[in-house]
C-alpha cells in the first residue's frame, strides 16, 4: 500500500540525532537522491532536530516541531540519539533515549520491530565465530515486541522505603527499584502474525522465545504464540527458552530464521546476534506501527548507537543508515525496486572491496579503507550505473 503519495511527493521525516547520526544521515540522503533519479520517484525529505540536538535547537530530546513533522509524514528515517556522558544532572525522563526514542515508539504505536541479521560473505571475518561455528551463515530476522513488556508496563518507579523491624529502634532505609513486565494476549497476537509473515516470505522457520518457566508473562506469550500459530501450518513454530536463545545463537546460528521476542529479550538477543555479523554498521532496523489496518508507517534506523568516539571523524560505516532507508522504500512506500537497488548497490560495493574501518582487515587482499562520505559517494554511484 502506498501511502501519502500526493503531488507533493512522499513525505519522509529525516530525524540524524546525535553522535555519528548526521554524517550516516548524510550518506543516506545522498542515496536516496540517486534512487530518486534512477526511478523518478518525488521523495520529499523534511530533516528535523531530535535528541541532544533537539534539546540544543529547541529544549527539549523530541521537539513539539519535530513532532509534528513526524505526524505529517509517511517515514520516519531516524540516525540515533543519546550521548550518555552528556550532562548526568539532566533527568532520565527528559534524556534522549526515553523522551525521543521510547516516546516515538510509544507515540506511533510502533509495535513491530524488525531487525535482520545478515553476515555477508565477503565479511565473515568479521564474525567473532569461528568459521565452522557460522556453519550455512548467519541469516536471522528477530522480531521484537516494542511497545509493551518490560519497558512499558506500569508501575514503574523508584521509591524510598522506610521499613521497621522488630527489636531496633531505626528504621531500615533503602531504595527500591521497579518494573514491570506485563503484555496482553491482543500484543502477543499482533507482534506473532508479523513474525510469522515475516517466516512465509523466509525459510519459514520461527522461534519463539520466552521464559515460560519462570514468568507467567513467559506462559501467556508460548500459549498466544502457538494459536496464532496453527493459521501457519507452512511454518515450522518451536520454542526456546531466552537462556538457551542466548546460548544457542553463540553455539550454531544457522538454526535461526526469524526469532521471536518480547521487547527486553528482543534487545538484549537482537544485539547478540548484532555481534555475529560483525558490524553494528551494517545493520538496519524498521519499527513499524499500523495505519488503517495495514503496517505501512514506520520509523527506520541503524541498529547501532550515536558511537559518540567516532562521531565527526568521518569513520563511521554508513550502509546501516542505508540499508534502514531500503526498508523504508520497502516496507512503507512498497517501492521493492528501488529497495534492492540500494541493497544490491550496498552489495557491489562491498564486493569490489570499500570498507569502512568497522569491518576492514588488512589481511583481506584486494579491499580499502574508505571514510564514511567515500563508501556512501560509492553506493550512490553503483546506483547511478
Ligand atoms: C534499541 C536500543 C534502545 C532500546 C535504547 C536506546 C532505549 O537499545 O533500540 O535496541 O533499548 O530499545
Ligand atoms: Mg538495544
Amino acid at each position: 500500500m502506498i501511502l501519502n503519495m500526493s503531488r507533493t511527493g512522499l513525505k519522509i521525516a529525516a530525524l540524524a540525532g546525535d553522535g555519528i547520526g548526521p554524517e550516516v544521515m548524510r550518506e543516506a540522503l545522498k542515496v536516496l537522491r540517486a534512487v530518486e533519479k534512477q526511478f523518478d520517484l518525488r521523495l520529499e525529505v523534511t530533516e528535523a532536530p531530535v535528541g541532544w540536538a533537539g534539546i540544543d535547537a529547541a529544549g527539549q530530546a523530541l521537539p513539539p516541531a519535530t513532532l509534528e513533522l513526524c505526524r505529517r509524514s509517511a517515514a520516519i528515517l531516524f540516525g540515533s540519539v543519546g550521548l550518555p556522558q552528556r550532562d548526568p544532572s539532566l533527568p532520565k525522563e527528559q534524556r534522549p533515549e526515553r523522551a525521543a526514542l521510547l516516546r516515538l515508539r510509544k507515540e506511533f504505536n510502533l509495535f513491530a520491530n524488525l531487525r535482520p541479521v545478515k553476515l555477508l560473505p565477503e565479511l565473515a571475518h568479521t564474525c567473532p565465530l569461528r568459521p565452522e561455528r557460522q556453519g550455512a551463515g548467519v541469516d536471522i530476522l528477530v522480531v521484537r515486541e516494542l511497545t509493551a513488556g518490560l519497558y512499558f508496563g506500569q508501575p514503574k518507579t523508584t521509591e524510598t522505603v522506610e521499613e521497621q523491624v522488630p527489636g531496633q529502634a531505626e528504621p531500615l532505609r533503602y531504595r527500591r527499584a521497579v518494573d514491570t513486565m506485563a503484555t496482553n494476549s491482543l500484543e502477543i497476537e499482533r507482534i506473532a502474525h508479523v513474525a510469522f509473515q515475516a517466516a512465509r516470505q523466509r525459510r519459514r522457520k520461527l522461534t519463539s522465545i520466552d521464559k515460560a518457566n519462570v514468568l507467567e508473562n513467559g506462559v501467556l506469550w508460548r500459549e498466544v504464540v502457538t494459536e496464532v500459530g496453527r493459521q501457519y501450518p507452512d511454518v515450522a513454530l518451536e520454542h526456546m527458552f531466552v537462556d538457551n536463545g542466548a546460548m544457542q545463537l553463540l553455539l550454531r546460528p544457522d538454526q535461526f530464521d526469524v526469532l521471536l521476542c518480547e521487547n527486553t529479550f528482543g534487545d538484549i538477543l537482537s544485539d547478540e546476534a548484532a555481534a555475529l555479523a560483525g558490524s553494528l554498521g551494517m545493520l538496519p532496523s524498521a519499527s513499524l506501527g499500523r495505519t488503517d489496518g495495514a503496517l505501512t508507517f514506520g520509523l527506520y534506523e541503524p541498529a547501532g548507537g550515536t558511537a559518540p568516539d567516532i562521531a565527526g571523524k568521518n569513520l563511521a560505516n554508513p550502509i546501516a543508515q542505508i540499508l534502514s532507508a531500503a526498508l523504508m522504500l520497502r516496507l512503507s512506500f512498497g517501492l521493492e525496486a528501488a529497495a534492492a537497488a540500494i541493497e544490491r548497490a550496498v552489495r557491489e560495493v562491498i564486493v569490489a572491496g570499500y570498507r569502512t574501518g568497522d569491518v576492514f582487515s588488512a589481511a583481506q587482499a584486494g579491499t580499502r579503507k574508505v571514510g564514511t562520505a567515500e563508501i556512501g559517494d560509492a553506493i550512490a554511484a553503483a546506483i547511478r550505473a
